[in-house]
């Protein structure tokens, strides 16, 4: 026997967009408002199909998008509405069908340019729509206005209900594919370029994040991959200014090799004395370094204050030495513990009054471990990819009740480390804000643009 026709699935699409409908009606019903001509002015055009259509279209989406199909919705009946009651000034002249057809191909070609010209390609569809539709019902005078006015009033309300439902039900895409299609950002040739160099670079996630955010900020800009052989900074630079590029991010290993290569250096890149941001501006390049600021950012978030505090890190590589620095910049006192312990004295160099090195040894990390009020893992042990691991865990046994424990790692989510600290009852903080923080600081950097972090956190937090 020949297998059944299957039936589509009813998937959380489906589910979400038949609430946002069902919502965005029930919500005139109390009001009586169904395009009742006798109630007048705009709340004789107000019903709820446009709001209906409104969380069709932005349900299809997620939270984030949901935001941008809306604004880009809202753009669009505000050029067409105005497009449509513009045609009044041509009055009686509308009376002759070959004057309006001629009216109406004009409104349209209008609309779809004005939305391409603001960068809203999806604003394109009402702005053409609402001329059409004032103009072919033979809609007068002042209803015209109302009628604009109305549809503005209902998306509105449509995409507050659309926000509303795909914040309160699950993201309607498999685990896998979460994040993917946020990848898509348009391109067009006035884009402005960023990218992140290092090698190798491959594996870095900074793409995948400044895009996300791109994206969900709406901003003109694309970023990219770029391997860049190690040594090769400086040819590196002069293709950028050639080539156009409003900046890029650094990886290991070119953070030290661009300090002296820039026009310009930022206080924490020049304390630091490294760069993980350039700013290509009239051919000049101007070093920042986001990863010190971007660390005190992520402890902020979580209520952690360094000023006064005893701080016990693990680590002297690049990243502590950012991390370092900043913190007895904050007013910390910071153990600098490390396996080699030259490295943690040249860090310590720097500010002999707040930082301390020490060795990497058990009983050292125990003794440490009993005077610190936050530790902070920054070795690469327990990294996701890497084999090393701590091999004795008991100075966690050292250190005092709530002390909180932070991991620079961010893959995996919980380190060993993390765990046994969190079993143990400590706070726990894992490297994602500090990623996230960093990430922010740069495209602030790079656009002049103000960005919500907390509002990026958790954009980026499904996708990382
Ligand atoms: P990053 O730039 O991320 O800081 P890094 O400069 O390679 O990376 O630093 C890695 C840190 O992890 C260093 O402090 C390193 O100690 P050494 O300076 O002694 O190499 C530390 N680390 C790596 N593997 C380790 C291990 N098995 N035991 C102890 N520390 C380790």
């Amino acid at each position: 026997m020949k297998n059944p026709v299957p039936l589509p699935r009813i998937g959380m699409r489906v589910i979400k967009t038949a609430v946002a409908v069902m919502v965005s009606y029930a919500l005139f019903l109390p009001f009586g408002l169904t395009y009742r001509e006798e109630l007048g002015g705009v709340l004789g055009q107000m019903g709820p199909l446009y709001a209906c259509i409104a969380c069709i279209i932005c349900t299809q989406s997620t939270l984030g998008q949901t935001f941008q199909q809306g604004i880009s919705r809202l753009i669009g009946v505000i050029v067409g509405g105005a497009l449509g009651t513009a045609t009044l000034l041509l009055g009686t002249a509308l009376e002759n069908l070959w004057v309006k057809t001629l009216v109406l191909g004009a409104v349209c070609v209008a609309g779809v340019w004005i939305c391409l010209l603001i960068k809203r390609p999806t604003a394109c569809g009402m702005a053409c729509i609402l001329p059409c539709v004032i103009l072919i019902t033979g809609l007068t005078g002042a209803t015209r206005y109302y009628y604009a006015a109305a549809r503005i009033i209902e998306t509105i309300v449509g995409l507050l209900i659309a926000l509303g439902i795909n914040a309160a039900l699950p993201d309607h895409r498999p685990e896998g594919q979460r994040g993917e299609c946020d990848m898509k950002v348009e391109v067009d040739n006035t884009t402005k370029k960023l990218c992140v160099i290092g090698d190798p670079v491959e594996h870095s996630k900074s793409p995948l994040i400044q895009n996300t955010m791109i994206r969900e900020l709406g901003l003109d800009y694309l970023y990219l991959c770029q391997p860049v052989p190690r040594g090769k900074c400086k040819e590196w630079l002069d293709c950028a200014k050639f080539a156009g590029y409003a900046g890029f991010n650094a990886t290991m290993p070119h953070k030290e090799e661009l300090v002296p290569l820039m026009d310009e250096l930022d206080a924490d890149a020049a304390l630091i004395g490294a760069v993980n941001t350039v700013c290509i501006r009239d051919g000049k390049a101007w070093g920042y370094n986001t990863d010190g600021e971007g660390f005190l950012r992520s402890l902020a978030d979580e209520g952690i204050d360094p000023a006064g505090k005893h701080v016990l890190v693990l680590g002297a590589g690049g990243a502590a030495k950012a991390v370092c620095l900043k913190l007895a910049q904050a007013g910390a006192e910071v153990t600098v513990c490390n396996r080699t312990v030259d490295k943690a004295q040249a860090i310590c160099d720097h500010d002999p009054a707040h930082l301390y090195p020490a060795g990497f040894d058990t009983a050292t990390l125990y003794n440490k471990a009993q005077s610190c009020d936050v530790l902070v893992n920054c070795t690469s042990l327990g990294m996701a990819g890497t084999k090393g691991q701590f091999e004795d865990f008991s100075f966690l046994n050292g250190l005092k009740p709530g002390v909180p424990v932070v991991d620079l790692i961010y893959a995996p989510a919980e380190t060993e480390l993390l765990r046994r600290a969190r079993q143990k009852g400590h706070k726990t903080v894992n490297g994602f804000g500090l990623l996230v923080n960093q990430a922010v600081l740069s495209l602030e950097h790079f656009t002049g643009t103000e960005i919500n972090a907390a509002a990026m956190k958790k954009v980026l937090s499904g996708l990382l």
